[in-house]
């Protein structure tokens, strides 16, 4: 979901910081971006969202490298999973600290860029439809995504009116998602009476499980990751009409029609003046450093 959330925004002329503590991977979707948007286009950044410290090293390297920082969208999150469906103490601690306590201490290291910035800006977490619809067996992660809900609701309180804070809650995405590894698919198969063999590879169980869940929506297809990215930058744009909100599973259907649409139709995505200006100087290929929306970063 990073990854592609980082190629749709170089995609519309952002600069992109691409940080994770999987420092190979970060690099490789940087180098990704920079084929869309060129070698200034994006850096890798080693953060660990459990660390403080590493959160503002992150930044600096933000502010220092592209003049500021508009944008903060945060992807990074655990799933934890056993192979009989018990969680330790320690998985609870480390889930409700990466995917709830880390969201707060990113968001409050760039807040005081924000401030001292006094530019509108936006923050989009990623939480999920399991903080509204409970689950046998991800009570730990479940738990953590509604604490994240709220956490949304209590930033976009707290930095308005400069900042807005939105979060988006996907259903099941299985495509390119690292939040799958066998053990899990196995124990979801099982929980849902999925008939599997147990030589079929990695790749046949997730897909297995992808169809399954793909049944469940109204509209019998997969979420891909590139819908929720698209989803994240419209929260994240210059659009002043998005209150703060959470988009959840039971507008999946809708928002499949809509992004269709917008598929079709790129230009919709850039919707507002700087957008519409900002694509067309990509278009001719003309320098958009001075612009504030060029100057956009997204960790
Ligand atoms: N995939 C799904 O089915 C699904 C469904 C609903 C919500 N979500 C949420 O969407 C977001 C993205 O999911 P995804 O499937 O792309 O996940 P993913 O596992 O593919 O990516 C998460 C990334 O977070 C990084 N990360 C983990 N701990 C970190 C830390 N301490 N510091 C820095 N980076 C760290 C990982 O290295 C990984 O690159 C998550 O918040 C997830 O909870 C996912």
């Amino acid at each position: 979901m990073g990854r592609e959330t980082a190629l749709l925004a170089a995609d519309r002329g952002a600069h992109v910081v691409v940080a994770d503590k999987d420092v190979a991977a970060a690099q490789a979707v940087a180098a990704e971006v920079q084929k869309i948007g060129g070698k200034e286009a994006a850096i890798a950044v080693a953060i660990d969202i459990r660390k403080r410290e590493s959160i503002l090293q992150a930044l600096r390297e933000t502010a220092s490298t592209y003049g500021g920082l508009d944008i903060i969208v945060n992807t990074a999150a655990v799933f934890p999973s056993s192979p009989d469906g018990q969680i330790t103490d320690a998985q609870w601690g480390l889930t409700l600290d990466i995917n709830v306590t880390a969201n707060h201490r990113l968001v409050e290291g760039a807040s005081k860029i924000f401030r001292e910035q006094d530019l509108a800006a936006t923050v989009v977490l990623v939480s999920s439809a399991n903080a509204v619809v409970p689950k046998r067996g991800s009570e730990a992660y479940d738990v953590s995504k509604a604490a994240v809900n709220h956490l949304v609701r209590e930033f976009a309180i707290s930095l308005a009116p400069k900042v807005r804070v939105n979060g988006i809650s996907p259903a099941t995405v299985v495509k390119g998602s690292t939040m799958f590894p066998r053990d899990r698919v196995i124990a979801s198969l099982g929980k849902y009476s999925i008939p599997f063999g147990q030589a079929a590879s990695d790749e046949d169980l997730r897909s297995l499980l992808a169809d399954f869940y793909a049944e469940r929506t109204l509209t019998h297809q997969p979420i891909d990751p590139k819908d929720c990215a698209a989803a994240i930058l419209f929260l994240a744009g210059p659009s002043p009409v998005v209150q703060p909100v959470i988009y959840s599973r039971w507008m999946e259907a809708w928002w499949r029609h809509f992004f269709d649409r917008l598929r079709s139709s790129r230009s919709q995505l850039n919707c507002s003046r700087v957008g519409k200006r900002q694509w067309s100087q990509r278009k001719t290929g003309r320098l958009l450093s001075r612009s504030i929306w060029a100057r956009r970063a997204a960790v």
